[in-house]
């Protein structure tokens, strides 16, 4: 074969392989906590709808059919990078009512009263979701708000399947339910896997949204049955919280990992900053050199998180309220600063662990869902109750349920929130101030194109999830599915032990970490101990891997129920 004709090969090869990547469209794709979800979503984008178009339908389906934590009635927030390059997020978390204050759920004594801050009226945040639907289809959407809407009013007067894990989330609860909404409540009563669930109130609410917009949930019926509520279950949410809640567009936090850029959610959720902070520490080590959730890695993971959620738990809180810096965070002198501490031959209490100092200038339930559209256009949503079906109070004429995400305030500097983390003063409860989150929804681009778009339910161990996913996927060259899916722990400083699944590591491993004084907690465990609430496993991660050739996978995560929908 003479070299001329391997020259026009390669060259031919080339050429071509540059020409499908610059012509081919993307397969849309959506990945969900939901089949009924993602399918909704496909469809939208199947009928001329962009990815913000599907995000609607999306977040409406799972409002009907994912009550544990799908919602009209809580928050969250969305990071997207658009085919054209650019990029953005909108923050729809809640906000604390005009009449809250920093001692509200403490007694007499100072001390907190248990649950008030997650269960009952009083639990509840001025609630985001509804404002940001209708922001993002003002600013980027093609269809018509009504071809949106009419999929989950559809699904909810036909009704919705229960699936093993909605029969076991309904059984868990349903006594609280009882106490809390009464026996004829709609989802104190008893299903079982199979059954269909028809919520006629529901499709009556998300009718009056679709034809009054923001004021069909923040003003006249919706909002007054909401009050109503709330106010019998001893809250103190009023109206005009209500009329004041805005959803806000903000600056992505946007950070370098070797030759990928990540933009994740910044303030007031801290999940992209310590995301930026733990992926900053890392690129210092050579991971070819530690295998795959060997001791060493598991060791290295866990103090560069361990000082990471240092940080979290003193300096981070909400920007409108306090001058916070960003990029100080994760300032290449600061991270190394922070590691000098690190040694392989032992831990490093939490004990010797202290916030860093960073230079501030003067100036048990929560879904993810990504998707793609043809265009290349990625959306990035994490949003949630809080816990699984907020704080349990149920709005019966209205029919949903009602946030708990009061919650992830520090209600007293140096208690645990229900997840163990602790809180200072910057996230202490002020008037309209927005509640410190961990919700990470995040897009790995490669050549400004997105690569990997992601993010997990799971409280603290959200940015854990996310930050070892990429890691599955940048270094140790998982598909999508085996990334999502591979056994993760979890270390956030206080309480000082590493949570792990099960399945991370061998007995050799643990006792390689136990000699160096590492306290280990295997799940599942079956009631809270030391610190650490019930649960059986670490997150539950939806992404979605796009090629060099954009062929575009869903990693829908095995731990709970998810679903891809993409076109073949
Ligand atoms: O914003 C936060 O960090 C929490 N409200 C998230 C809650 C959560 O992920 C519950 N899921 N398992």
């Amino acid at each position: 074969m003479s070299i001329f004709f391997l020259m026009r090969f390669f060259i031919l090869f080339f050429v071509s392989i540059f020409i499908i990547s610059c012509t081919n469209n993307y397969n849309p794709t959506v990945v969900s906590a939901r089949k009924d979800a993602s399918e909704i979503g496909l469809k939208i984008m199947e009928d001329g709808g962009n990815a913000f178009d599907a995000m609607i339908a999306v977040q409406l389906a799972l409002s009907v059919s994912h009550p544990t934590a799908g919602n009209i009635s809580g928050g969250g927030f969305m990071v997207y990078k658009l085919s054209d390059g650019s990029e953005g997020s909108l923050d729809f978390r809640e906000k604390a009512p005009n009449s809250s204050s920093a001692d509200m759920y403490l007694d007499e004594d100072g001390n907190v009263i248990s649950g008030l801050s997650s269960l009952g009226g009083l639990a509840v945040g001025v609630p985001g979701t509804i404002s940001a639907i209708f922001d993002i289809h003002e600013k980027f959407g093609l269809l018509p708000i009504e071809d949106l809407f009419k999929p989950s009013i559809e699904l909810a007067e036909n009704g919705f399947l229960v699936t093993k894990y909605l029969e076991d989330e309904l059984n868990e609860k349903r006594n609280v339910f009882i106490m809390m909404n009464g026996e004829e409540s709609l989802y104190s009563k008893n299903y079982r896997e199979g059954d269909t669930i028809k919520n006629n109130n529901y499709a009556q609410t998300l009718i009056k949204i679709m034809n009054e917009g923001k004021d069909g949930f923040y003003s006249g019926e919706v909002a007054e049955d909401m009050i109503e509520t709330i106010s019998k279950k001893g809250g103190i949410m009023t109206l005009s919280d209500l009329l004041d809640y805005e959803s806000i567009w903000r600056e992505p936090v946007k950070f370098k990992y070797k030759d990928y850029d990540i933009i994740s959610m910044s303030f007031p959720s801290s999940g992209g900053i310590l995301l930026g902070q733990m992926m900053k520490a890392i690129e210092k080590f050579d991971l070819s050199e530690i295998p795959h959730n060997s001791a060493e890695y598991i060791q290295l993971l866990t103090e560069i998180e361990r000082r990471a959620f240092a940080d979290r738990s003193d300096l981070m809180g909400d920007p409108d309220f306090m001058n916070l810096p960003v990029y100080e965070f994760m300032d290449e002198e600061y991270i190394e600063d922070r590691m000098k501490s690190f040694s392989w031959e032992e831990a490093t209490p939490s004990s010797e662990i202290k916030p860093g100092e960073v230079i501030f200038n003067e100036s048990d339930e929560t879904t993810h869902f990504s998707i793609i559209d043809k265009n290349g256009n990625a959306v990035s949503v994490t949003t949630t109750l809080n816990n699984s079906f907020g704080s349990k109070v149920y709005v019966e004429n209205s029919g949903f349920f009602l946030n708990n995400e009061m919650d992830d305030f520090s209600s007293k500097p140096g208690f645990p929130n229900f997840f163990g983390v602790l809180g200072s003063e910057a996230n202490s409860i002020q008037p309209g101030k927005r509640m410190l989150s961990a919700m990470t929804p995040t897009i790995v681009l490669k050549n400004n194109k997105p690569k990997l778009i992601l993010g997990s339910p799971g409280g603290p161990s959200i940015i854990t999830s996310v930050f070892q996913t990429i890691l599955n996927v940048i270094e140790y060259e998982m598909d999508v599915n085996e990334a999502v899916s591979a056994p993760r722990f979890h270390h956030q400083w206080y309480p000082d032990l590493i949570v792990m699944e099960e399945n991370v590591s061998s007995y050799e491993v643990d006792s390689v970490l136990k000699s160096k004084n590492y306290l280990l907690v295997k799940l599942p465990i079956e009631e809270d101990t030391l610190g650490v609430y019930k649960r059986s496993n670490i997150g539950a991660v939806d992404a979605i891997l796009i090629d060099d050739f954009k062929n575009v996978s869903g990693g829908a995560d095995s731990r709970r129920e998810h679903y891809t929908s993409s076109v073949e």
